[in-house]
């Protein structure tokens, strides 16, 4: 966020605290408990979300070196994301082009110079294309150059390595225009392509991954679920910005009312807010003030969700008691707040869904960036049905 959108964020937060009607609506709207349970739900999100838009799938940092690679799976695509070594980095299908073994199956790892299938010993070069297969006479005209392992478009942008597998009448991938002029320069100013990870965790937890999404797009359970954890150093209340199909929010920390009543040269968009994204489909970013939260939430059914949890930092820690602080910040947060509280309860709401309690769930005015990121998801998956 560049220095003139950062004070106007401000302005509006300050306003905000003192006119809550100023940001927040009045308004009551609803979605279907449906797409929360139903299998068809899913399955036309697994081809118009998860395969026809950009899906970060790691980070550069997590492959720095030439035969470093990751593994991440996107609503039943396996994917290895692979460093060349000509540095560059690829994305490929996951599964050996003889009969589909899964090439590589630890999360991380490094591969010297070729990737061998376990099953019949087929390898690849780490660009992709086929280098040896056992006993080559007893094939009948193997067709080599197209026997290279699938290649999916991909693009390095503010550090992430996203993917596009299955691109709309074959369109060319383009982050920046898929990201759109505020999120595309908000991360370019916040520098996040200079960031690493520090930390990435992943658990499965049994949710609808919607419910998930849901809980990081609205603020609305701050000062209920969160009374104990995080409330203390928030105001009520945040706003919202329809960055469709992302969103932008910024919460208000209990420090920016202090900052108010001095000049504006010292306030500090860090330390007085905590700006959040929902990046559409399935990822959010949160910048805490010391590091920032970057979550993919994968399907893997329709109430199970694999959440990976990448905490970004900007520098290295000056000293030990800099990393310890790290650390303690990056435990509370994953553990006290994400784990214990917002997951916990995205699996809470997953047990009532059958129960016939609610066949819609209802969102107010507080819940708009939740409103909007079903209304985006909704838009997509009638863009495909057209
Ligand atoms: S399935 Fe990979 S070599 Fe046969
Ligand atoms: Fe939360």
């Amino acid at each position: 966020m560049r220095p003139p959108v950062r004070l106007e964020v401000m302005r509006r937060l300050i306003t905000m605290s003192k006119e809550p009607s100023s940001e927040i609506p009045t308004r009551s709207s609803h979605v279907s408990v449906d797409r929360y349970i139903d299998l068809a739900e899913l399955e036309k999100e697994r081809i118009a979300l998860f395969r026809r838009q950009p899906i970060i799938v790691a980070h550069v940092s997590e492959v720095p070196e030439p035969g470093n690679f990751v593994t991440e799976d996107v609503c039943g695509v396996p994917l290895v994301v692979l460093r060349d070594t000509d540095s560059e980095i690829r994305v490929f299908v996951n599964a050996c082009r003889h009969r589909g073994t899964r090439l590589v199956s630890d999360e991380k790892g490094t591969c010297k110079k070729a990737i061998t299938c376990p099953y019949h010993a087929w390898s690849y070069r780490l660009d992709g294309s086929l280098l040896h297969v056992p006993n080559e006479e007893v094939f009948d005209a193997l067709d080599r150059p197209n026997l290279g392992l699938r290649i999916v478009q991909h693009e390095v942008r503010h550090g992430f390595v996203w993917a596009l597998i299955d691109p709309p009448d074959g369109a060319a991938l383009d982050i920046a225009a898929a990201l759109g002029p505020v999120l595309d320069d908000d991360f370019d100013a916040f520098g996040l392509a200079t960031h690493h990870v520090a930390r990435k965790v992943s658990s499965t937890r049994t949710a609808n991954w919607k419910l998930v999404m849901d809980a990081f797009a609205e603020g609305y359970h701050l000062k209920s679920l969160h009374r104990t954890s995080l409330s203390r150093f928030f105001l009520n209340g945040q706003i919202v910005d329809d960055c469709a199909p992302h969103i932008r929010q910024v919460g208000a920390r209990k420090t920016l009312l202090e900052a108010a009543k001095g000049h504006e040269d010292g306030w500090d968009l860090r330390r007085d807010t905590t700006p959040f994204y929902n990046v559409f489909p399935n990822a959010v970013l949160v910048f805490h003030p010391l590091w920032l939260s970057q979550m993919s939430l994968m399907p893997e059914g329709v109430d199970r969700v694999r959440v990976v949890h990448r905490m970004l930092v900007a520098e290295e820690p000056a000293d030990e008691v800099a990393r310890a602080r790290l650390e303690k910040s990056f435990t509370h947060i994953h553990e006290e707040v994400f784990e214990k509280e917002d997951l916990a309860i995205a699996e809470s709401i997953q047990t009532t869904l059958r129960s016939g309690a609610n066949t819609s769930v209802l969102m107010g005015g507080l819940e708009e960036g939740m409103r909007l990121f079903h209304l985006a998801r909704d838009r997509a998956l009638a863009e495909l049905a057209t």
